[in-house]
């Protein structure tokens, strides 16, 4: 994929898929805006990604904060002078059943994954369609649509996320912007790693590729999606899952 001259900013870049997504997109030609609120973890990508000659710049921002996304979009765009990729992958869980369920774990969820998305969006958006060119990228998850016992808050924010794309995908069409989500299955990253080995082992068995996905296996769905290859396509929820879900 060629992204030269391409600038993407990438929320929730600070560890696993966010952080893979930021260095795949940069590896192939992109400037990269990266946020997170851990601003030492950025600073680390950041350098990791100007050791091999691209650009790269921190945002620190919590996205469940409309005033830090505002102004840390408005700074990422006076840096660059534009975005014309976004990727939404800021994402926390809060896990239990709906019976017990903290109002404040719905909240918490609904802001990270979602809301978060249309305030980048919102942000970002004005730039694409003055150049008539963008690509937005949600990551959602096939617990999104399948929904998942104890997630409640998780699956209807990727559900959610899964409206909101293409939503906005109609919305911006006749701009050349595109507007995809990437929907991961198991994937190996810190979100993941505190699963019983119970769960995994049972997890294992329902992916017909037998393996848990890698971070970078979404980097490239997302670099994908990202490219001018992918023109044609918008709307769509691309599975990244070993065949977990099908169809
Ligand atoms: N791993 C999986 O199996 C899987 C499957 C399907 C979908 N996904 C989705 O993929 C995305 C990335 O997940 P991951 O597995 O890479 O998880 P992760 O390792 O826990 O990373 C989550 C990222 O989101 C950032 N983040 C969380 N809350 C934030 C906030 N309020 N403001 C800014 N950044 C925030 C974190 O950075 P800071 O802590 O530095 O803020 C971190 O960089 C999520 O949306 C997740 O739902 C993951």
């Amino acid at each position: 994929m060629n992204l030269e001259g391409r600038v993407a900013l990438v929320t929730g870049a600070s560890q696993g898929i966010g952080r893979a997504c930021a260095l795949h997109l940069a590896r192939n030609g992109a400037s990269v805006a990266v946020a997170a609120r851990n601003a030492q973890k950025l600073d680390e990508l950041v350098a990791e990604i100007a050791s091999t000659g691209a650009k790269a710049a921190a945002f620190a921002m919590d996205v469940a904060d409309e005033e830090q996304v505002k102004a840390g979009i408005k700074a990422a765009l006076a840096h660059f002078g534009k975005i014309d990729i976004l990727v939404n992958n800021a994402g926390i869980t809060r896990d239990q059943l709906v019976m017990r369920m903290k109002r404040a774990d719905w909240d918490a969820v609904l802001a990270t994954n979602l809301t978060s998305a249309y305030l980048a969006i919102q942000q970002v958006i004005p730039s694409m369609l003055k150049q008539r060119w963008g690509r937005i990228i949600n990551i959602s998850s096939v617990f999104g649509r399948t929904g998942q016992a104890g997630q409640a808050n998780y699956a209807a924010s990727k559900a959610g996320l899964l409206g909101l794309t293409m939503a906005i995908a109609r919305e911006v069409a006749s701009r050349s912007i595109t507007c995809n989500a990437v929907a991961p299955g198991f994937i190996e990253t810190n979100m993941t790693a505190g699963l019983s080995d119970e769960f995994k082992q049972t997890a294992l068995k329902q992916i017909p590729l037998g393996r848990v996905g890698t971070p970078d296996d979404v980097a490239n769905a997302v670099t994908f999606l990202a490219s001018e290859e992918a023109a044609y396509i918008t709307g769509h929820v691309l599975n990244v899952n070993g065949g977990m879900l099908m169809g």
